[in-house]
């Protein structure tokens, strides 16, 4: 059998991309692709993570029993995410510990948006519809991805964040519907939470080194502006049928493009933000770590009983 070159081999792999063929873990592939896979799966894993910080920061002081059981089932969906793509992460040959130890030092990014405080029982409402809509566009493109994994996680995921979707926005209906108190709390958080959302989407396509060779290789199947527009075009009607505005002066239906044009995002707030100059970068950062020391003796333990379960099983 002839060996192919390392050349041949990227042919073939980009010619089973093009195809439209699953890549799995352990199907050849190029360090590059398993490299930016692990970037960025890693990340979003990260970013599910700490993204329980923020809401849960509001379960004790949720406003009813039901919306406390509600809020407790999402925050623990989030944390189901997380590991759901560490494991997926691990399939591409890196293990738990590096990814932890990248996280945990500063040098793996998490998305910018958990690094706006909830500062209202409205701010649930607006992560539940702006953060997990937004995370929704996003994934239901990154579901159509190359690499099985983490597109077969994404479909599972995306069913959850959809029940997160119709409870934010259900929690800010409401709140819509009440005092003149609650509806300018519900404004109020809508205000602060717009335009963290669109950055989520990342950087404008001609500032996002990665996208080309994501796109190239089918794990993106979008770039970050068409996504962050498509999300623009899906959440504007969405407010309105409930009275909430975005603070964009400059948003604006265009008939011709049949898409909202908006106004320009703070790329200075963004690089900031996810440079580790946040409102509340250092917390979170914080909050996992001590979380990562408070577990050690968790990890210990289940080490201790996995080595005494194989050399029990050696033995029969
Ligand atoms: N927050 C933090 N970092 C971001 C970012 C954001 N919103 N957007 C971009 N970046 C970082 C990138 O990670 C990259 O940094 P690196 O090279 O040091 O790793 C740099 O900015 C340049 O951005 P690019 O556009 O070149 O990066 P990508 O092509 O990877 O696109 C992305 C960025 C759109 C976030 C993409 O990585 C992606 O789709 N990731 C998977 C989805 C994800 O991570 N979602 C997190 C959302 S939170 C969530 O899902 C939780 C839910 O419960 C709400």
């Amino acid at each position: 059998m002839k060996i192919l070159s390392e050349e041949e081999l990227e042919l073939k792999f980009q010619e089973r991309i093009d195809k439209g063929e699953i890549i799995e873990p352990k199907d050849w592939m190029p360090e590059r692709y398993r490299k930016q896979l692990i970037r960025m799966m890693s990340q979003h894993a990260h970013s599910e993570i700490v993204g329980m910080l923020p809401e849960g920061n509001w379960i004790t002081r949720a406003p009813s029993l039901r919306r406390k059981a509600v809020l407790l089932a999402k925050v623990q969906d989030e944390a189901g995410h997380g590991l759901y793509i560490y494991s997926g992460t691990e399939t591409l040959g890196i293990s738990r510990d590096q990814v932890m130890g990248d996280f945990l030092t500063g040098k793996a990014k998490y998305s910018s948006i958990f690094n706006y405080p909830t500062l209202t029982w409205a701010d649930i409402g607006a992560i539940g519809w702006l953060v997990d809509g937004a995370a929704i566009v996003n994934q239901t493109a990154l579901a159509k991805g190359s690499y099985g994994p983490y597109a077969r996680a994404m479909v599972r995921i995306c069913k959850e964040e959809n029940f997160h979707h119709k409870q934010g926005y259900e929690i800010l209906a409401t709140l819509m519907k009440g005092s003149k108190e609650q509806r300018e709390m519900a404004q109020d958080s809508i205000n602060r939470f717009w335009w963290p959302s669109l950055m989520m989407f990342g950087p404008s396509d001609n500032n996002s080194p990665n996208s080309a060779e994501l796109i190239k290789w089918k794990v993106k199947k979008y770039s970050n502006d068409e996504l962050r527009q498509r999300f623009i075009d899906r959440t504007i009607p969405q407010a309105e049928n409930i009275g909430l505005t975005v603070p964009d002066k400059d948003l604006k239906w265009d008939e011709e493009t049949r898409h909202y044009s908006h106004g320009e995002i703070n790329w200075v707030e963004f690089n900031n933000v996810i440079n580790g100059r946040g409102i509340c970068n250092k917390e979170r950062m914080k909050a996992r770590r001590d979380a990562h020391e408070n577990g050690a003796w968790v990890r210990e333990a289940a080490n201790a009983y996995a080595r005494k379960k194989a050399s029990k099983t050696k033995a029969a």
